[in-house]
Formats: C-alpha cells, structure tokens, sequence
C-alpha cells in the first residue's frame, strides 16, 4: 500500500533505529547486526526502514546498500543533509530498494539557521534546489526543518509549502530536542494543514524526541490532527533521551483503538523478539519498567494484583503478553531436552533460527543445563543474544580463561586470546578477577579506551543464574558497548569487554577523519 492509496485511518510507521537510534552514543551496530535488524522490521510489517546515513562513512552506505538490496516488503529511506553531494550518495545507495525514499532535512528553526549562517531567504532557495535535486532521483522525496517545534510558524509554513511545490511526498515535523507537548504537537500539525497550500496532497510525519518524557504522547496527538506517519525506533533508543517508541504507540493505537480508531500493518506478535534483538545489538539494557517490553511489564507482585490476575487477568492486564510475542507457556527445559524441543521454544520465544545456528546454539543450551538446574526462557534468550552478539568471526575472540581469587590477593588471570585468527597466550595479576582478566586482554591488545560503565544483572534467580554484563567504552569520543552473558560472571565480563573492543576496532575503520555520522555537522552545502 502506498500512501497515495492509503485509507484515511492507515498510520504509517517509519522505523529510524538504524539511524537516529544508531546514532545514540554507544549504540553502533555492526554490518551484520544492521542487515539482521532490517530484516526483522521488514518482516514485521514496518512500512519504511531509514536504514542509515549514506554519505556519513563508507559502512553506513554499504549497510543501505545492502539493508535496499534485501528488503522484501518495506520502503528504505536514506538520511541526506541539504546538499547535492548526500543526496547524490543517498539515491546511489537506495535505488536498489523495489521502493526506495529519499530524506533531506536542513535546521530551520532562528538556532540552527545561524549556523550555516543562512538568511531565510537563503535557505527557502536552499529548500527549493535541494528538494527538486532529490525528487529528479527518486519520486518518493521527504523533507524534514529539523527542529520545527522551535522554527517560526509564519517561516514554517513558507518553508513547508516550497518543499511540497518542489515536489516532497511526505513532509517531516521534528521535535528535535524533545521540547514540545501533545497540546502544541497536535495545534502545529492542524496549523500545517490548514495553512500550507497543497498540505492536503502530501503525507504529514511526526518524529519525536523524548528530552521531557512526552515523545510518544507527542507522536499521538500529531495523528489525532492529520500526521499519517509516526517516527520511531525499538526500545526507544535515539539520541538523548531517544525517541518515539514504536512498541509503544502501535500497542497504544492497538490497546486504545476506541479513541485512537488507526491502524498500522504492524505484526504486533513480532514486537518483543526485535526488542531483545536490538537491546542486544545495541548494548542498549531495557530498563524492567519500560512500557510494553520490560521485563516488569506483565509481572504482578503484590498480593492483592496476583490474586486479581489469577480471577480475571484483565483486573490489571491491558494487554495480553501474546500480543506483543511474549508466550509463557513453560515448557520445561532441561538437560534430556532434545533439538526439536529447544527449537520449538525458541519459536514460542519469537526466535527463529537457521539450521546451523540452532545447532550453535544447541550446544551451548546442553553445556548450560549441565550447570544449572533449570533453564529459565530468559536463560534462553540471554543464550541466544550471546550466540548472536560474539560472532566465532570477531577479529579478537576469547579462547581460554583461568582466575585465582579469592581473599588472598593479587587476584590472577591466565588466558588464551585469538586476535585476528592467532592464538596468544598471557598472565596478569588485578586489583579482583575481573581486572585481572580485564588486564590480561589489555596486555595482549593494547589501547587507549576507558571504561565507562561496567554493570552486571542476573538474568534469572539462583547463585546458578546466568550474569548478562554491559560494558561501555570511550576512545577519542568513540563510544562503543559490548554485551555477554554466562554463569561465570568473569567469562561473561571478559566477553563484554572483548566484544565492546571487536565494535571499537569497526567505528575506528568506520571514524576515519571526515566518516562520521556523529561528528558531521547537519548543514551546510
Ligand atoms: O531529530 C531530528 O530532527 C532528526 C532529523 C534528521 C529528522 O533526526
Ligand atoms: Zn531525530
């Protein structure tokens, strides 16, 4: 469906987790994690993936390329400043898409136009050359004034419509910096409408940031004054404080159908596997009370909810856990569980896997049931994500780990690292196991990065329960997290630690003086 055709009640739901939520500090995927993240959003039914930034470094265009190439049902979109040469290399990488779309956007608000320092004049003819180039590439052309909820509203209206006379499709109101409210993001769009010659032929988007908290009430009210496509990513990762959730506002338009009458081609059931996947990719945790998809979200602990929930589930429920992928049907496992067993699991999870991944991971489930007495459903997907995030391919892999500790220190590691495919072995001592096996990785791959964050959760209860560690690290303004989970909380730090290296070794080829989608500035021609 296109949104030529689009019944009035059809939102559509543009997904920028590749892009505005790569661009959270940390967060950066790798190629492979890109092209696996696309795949899951198109077959989730997501009508346009902004799959990346083209012109920012030479990953970013090979991963549109790619994420265009492989796309089944979806729209790939690419980011392009104002200029020529993005737009150019924006089209060059989404013309392989079945449908493709171009996204310029230039600063329009008094703040960001000093910066190029533009009269408005100057930019309305910026806008108008800018968006003619692109609708010349592609005949389905966005535009966005980024940070439009702090733009003029006679200036916004002027820039709007030269966008929409030079031929954009779908015109974009950012709340860049997360500063408006449902109120004002509802009587800006009606405003567009109203005034703005044309308004009527094109599609209105809302993209929102969620600096005060608002961001998904923000998308809402927008669509309740005409906006027909919400911006939005998984988990709500984005810059700052993030954005839009897409779990969110689709479960609300769902949940509250009878106020907010839309529809999306969401696949709802697909939604708790993509927010596991890219809270792995990204290193980015869900916090346990995080609408929809935190781990709290369907728990009930005190009695009196417990006791209402067993009577009649809707006393506290909203949502059933199976619309959004969550099935508990506990099927036991354990260490008699066979490969049929585990794969049937994993699919009530939302986990489909290959042949020989589930093979992979097959094994490590046995290796893991040996150890401990019961294996929980977020034993398995914490199995699962590591499987995924420490690829056997990794240019620095773990082979072999022993530590002394105890109440005698220094604490020792002894350990064997693979770099690039070649064994090396080494010895460190530490201020605890873990700097000591922290050490022994920085003896055998020296480098300048700090270590930001260092967290450890237990995934399930029990001294036996598997530990998930995030670490964050910081080199020349690169910031990079790497994740592992194992019942050895030192094995599973170390993983952490070396697989935030493996990401570090990507953004350095990726950060090359001039590659950078977080440090290019967004104007300029
Ligand atoms: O927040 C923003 O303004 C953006 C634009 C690039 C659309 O992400
Ligand atoms: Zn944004």
């Amino acid at each position: 469906m296109t949104s030529a055709t689009a019944p009035q009640d059809r939102v559509f739901i543009f997904d920028t987790t590749l892009r505005d939520g790569e661009q959270s500090p940390g967060a950066t995927m790798t190629h492979d994690e890109k092209l696996e993240i696309a795949s899951l959003l198109d077959e989730m039914g997501v009508d346009i993936i902004e799959a990346g930034f083209p012109i920012a470094s030479e990953g970013d265009f090979a991963a549109v390329s790619e994420i265009s190439k492989r796309a089944k049902n979806s729209t790939i979109c690419g980011l392009a400043r104002a200029n020529f040469k993005d737009i150019d290399r924006c089209w060059e990488a989404v013309k392989h898409a079945k449908s493709s779309r171009i996204h310029t956007f230039i600063g329009t608000s008094p703040l960001h136009r000093a910066i190029p320092n533009l009269d408005m004049d100057q930019m309305a003819e910026r806008i108008h050359d800018t968006v003619t180039h692109a609708r010349n590439l592609c005949d389905n052309v966005q535009w966005s004034p980024m940070d439009a909820t702090r733009t003029e509203h006679d200036y916004l209206c002027r820039v709007v419509e030269i966008a929409i006379k030079a031929g954009a499709t779908t015109i974009n109101i950012p709340d860049t910096v997360g500063y408006t409210a449902p109120r004002e993001s509802a009587d800006l769009i009606r405003m567009l409408l109203e005034r703005v010659p044309g308004a009527d032929t094109i599609i209105f988007a809302t993209h929102c940031h969620n600096d005060l908290g608002m961001a998904t009430a923000n998308s809402l009210a927008a669509v309740e004054a005409g906006a027909r496509q919400i911006e939005c990513t998984i988990n709500g990762l984005g810059e700052r404080a993030g954005n839009t959730a897409l779990e969110e506002v689709v479960m609300a338009m769902k949940v509250r159908n009878d106020i907010m009458p839309y529809r999306t081609g969401i696949d709802t059931t697909k939604i708790m596997n993509l927010s596991r996947r890219v809270a792995s990719v990204s290193g980015f945790q869900v916090q346990f009370n995080k609408a929809i998809v935190g781990k709290n979200a369907f728990l009930h602990e005190s009695g009196i909810h417990q006791d209402g929930v067993l009577k009649n589930v809707e006393t506290f429920e909203i949502m059933r856990p199976e619309d959004i992928g969550l099935v508990q049907k506990n099927i036991a496992m354990g260490k008699h569980s066979g490969r049929a067993a585990l794969r049937a699991k994993l699919k009530e999870l939302g986990v489909e896997l290959a042949d020989n991944q589930l093979n992979d991971v097959f094994v490590r489930f046995k290796a893991l049931a040996d150890r401990k007495k019961e294996v929980y459903d977020e034993d398995l997907v914490a199995l699962v994500a590591d499987e995924q995030t420490n690829d056997a391919h990794e240019f620095l892999q773990l082979k072999k780990l022993r530590v002394i500790c105890g109440t005698d220190g220094p604490q020792e590691a002894d350990m064997v690292m693979s770099i690039d495919g070649v064994d090396h072995h080494i010895d460190a001592t530490g201020d605890g196991p873990v700097d000591a096996a922290f050490n022994c990785v920085k003896m055998l791959f020296p480098h300048s990065a700090r270590l930001e964050v260092y967290q450890v959760h237990a995934v399930t209860e029990g001294t036996d329960a598997q530990a998930t560690v995030s670490v964050r690290l910081q080199e020349d303004g690169r910031i990079v997290t790497g994740a592992s989970a194992d019942t050895d909380t030192i094995v599973a730090s170390t993983r952490a630690y070396i697989n935030a290296l493996n990401k570090l070794i990507v953004r350095r080829q990726k950060t090359a003086p001039g590659n950078d989608t977080k440090t290019v500035s967004y104007h300029g021609k």
